[in-house]
């Protein structure tokens, strides 16, 4: 049996219940980082970003081998002419010996045709390509000179210049030739370079945006794929540590709610638990106490039943003439014990009868005084002498009985705990009434074992108990403090090891709950 259940039914005091806390609905944010939108807008930007790079790159590597193209291509129409050209010499040269050797008379208007006709074919060469002029210095001269002298000797110079320059245009041709193939290995070489880098940087590009975005969803899947588990895992009761947050996006922001909600659940939970014993409790005692005040019902009758007989006996037996007889005696004896167990189901049943929780005017001596009565029945208290000082001069206060009475035994059954093993020589409990100011003022002190400075800071917090399995709730003392505090009134605890402990309540006379949650305790 534990404190709580020797308590009579409507003792409970019914305004206890407390509602569980309502979660506001404020939304507590992260600090936001960007978010999965922002991600993804990034993400695309750099993809556009480096397919421009790209294209930007493919333009430029495109106009340079153009520009090498070109250049070739122009290199090409000059190696082209110039063979012509060289054929053009070898012709000359060759139609030019043809005529040396002709038997023909050279005479001199002949000779001048023919030089004329070469000089303005070598005009219309250097005029086309002026670069290669210098070439023709030699047979300019020479034709100059075959105009002027023109004869056998004349012509052979021609000849011997014109197959110079023929030479030299064939050795031009050839360098160019060489030029040309490097020229074009190059652009060869350009074109690979062009296309294996392009490839290179699509596919680096694409691989590298490929690891990213691998990347971002391995861990959006596995940051998903968590918080899924953990959701299961609530379903299924889960109310433990909280889920790192990684993140600081959407997801970071609904894992950091999901946490909330398991840790205001959790909450919830325990608030409702805490209701539900309380309930329990309350209903417990519904029912022990609606079974008690039938117990006492039915004692009532056959004790009231015995202790007619016993007087009719008793007056019998004093008729008798035989004087003192001893039976007498014994059957006064018997009377008292049968007065006793009438007293006490009367006791019982002034507690059991069921009353209400209405505020009422009340006087706490009396209350005291009753509940003190009663309370000498339990074996608990059985050993220990109790001492009352009640102020006569007490007004009468506002209060629920019930309530008052409740927290009135819990006190006293506390009290009587710490004393129980007796390590104190003396076992007392001194329960006095006094006036404080307005207010008055109730206090319970026993000689137990005290608390020390850890116990008496969480005394008040429910389920608190250092009694053993079975036999303390915890639940007394929160008790105790909802009563005074739905009172308007206060309770204070003093107490230190070995030397006692002292319990306080102050209520004010029209007893208005007016919530103190200030609490005082000193040690
Ligand atoms: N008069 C007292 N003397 C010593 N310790 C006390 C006293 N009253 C309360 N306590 C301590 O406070 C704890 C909580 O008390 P209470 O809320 O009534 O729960 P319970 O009595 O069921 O343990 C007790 O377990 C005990 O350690
Ligand atoms: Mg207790």
């Amino acid at each position: 049996m534990n404190d709580v259940e020797t308590l009579s039914p409507q003792a409970i005091p019914t305004g206890t219940m407390n509602k569980a806390p309502s979660i506001p609905r404020l939304r507590v944010g992260l600090p936001l980082g960007p978010t999965l939108r922002t991600k993804g807008v990034g993400m695309m930007l750099l993809v556009v970003v480096y397919a421009l790079f790209i294209w930007a790159y493919a333009i430029n590597q495109k106009n340079e081998l153009l520009v090498r193209f070109n250049e070739l291509r122009e290199l090409h129409e000059t190696e082209m002419q110039l063979h012509l050209i060289e054929l053009a010499a070898f012709r000359d040269i060759t139609e030019f010996f043809l005529f040396i050797d002709s038997e023909q008379e050279l005479r001199p208007e002949n000779i001048r045709d023919q030089i004329e006709a070469l000089q303005q074919r070598q005009v219309a060469v250097i005029e086309r390509y002026p670069e290669i002029a210098p070439t023709f210095a030699g047979l300019s001269h020479a034709l100059a000179e075959a105009i002027i002298n023109p004869g056998r000797k004349a012509l052979a110079d021609v000849g011997i210049q014109l197959a110079a320059t023929q030479r030299y245009l064939e050795q031009l041709a050839k360098e160019l030739a060489l030029y040309q193939k490097a020229l074009s290995d190059d652009y060869y070489a350009l074109g690979d370079a062009a296309a294996m880098s392009s490839l290179l940087f699509g596919l680096f590009g694409v691989a590298g945006i490929g690891l990213v975005a691998m990347y971002f969803f391995t861990g959006l899947t596995r940051d998903i794929k968590s918080l899924e588990r953990r959701l299961d895992d609530v379903v299924h009761g889960y109310r433990g540590a909280p889920l790192p947050i990684r993140r600081k996006d959407e997801l970071g922001q609904l894992t950091h709610d999901v946490n909330r909600m398991v840790e205001e659940l959790a909450q919830r939970e325990e608030d409702l638990d805490l209701e539900r014993r309380k309930t329990f409790q309350q209903e417990k005692m519904a029912a022990i106490g609606t079974l008690a005040a039938g117990i006492v019902h039915e004692i009532g009758n056959p004790v009231a039943a015995i202790s007619g007989l016993l007087s009719t006996l008793q007056y019998d037996l004093g008729q008798a003439p035989m004087g003192h007889d001893d039976r007498v005696e014994r059957l006064q004896m018997v009377q008292q014990q049968v007065d006793r167990l009438a007293a006490i189901a009367r006791d019982v049943s002034d507690f059991a009868v069921p009353q209400s929780g209405k505020r009422e005017l009340l006087n706490l001596n009396g209350l005291v005084e009753n509940t003190n009565r009663f309370m000498r029945f339990d074996k608990r208290l059985r050993n220990i002498e109790i001492v009352l000082d009640l102020n006569p001069g007490l007004p009468a206060i506002y209060g629920v009985s019930d309530q008052l009475v409740q927290l009135l035994m819990n006190l006293m059954i506390n009290a009587a705990d710490a004393m129980e093993g007796g390590q104190s020589d003396v076992s007392k409990i001194s329960i006095s009434t006094f006036r404080v100011g307005a207010d008055i003022g109730l206090q319970i002190e026993d000689s137990g074992h005290g608390m020390d400075a850890t116990t008496l800071e969480k005394a008040l917090d429910p389920f608190f108990t250092t009694k053993g399995a079975g036999k303390g709730t915890g639940l007394g003392l929160p008790l105790c403090y909802t009563v005074a505090n739905e009172h308007g009134g206060t309770i204070t605890l003093e107490s230190k090891p070995g030397q006692g402990t002292r319990a306080r309540v102050i209520l004010p006379v029209d007893g208005r709950a007016k919530p103190r949650t200030e609490q005082e305790m000193a040690s």
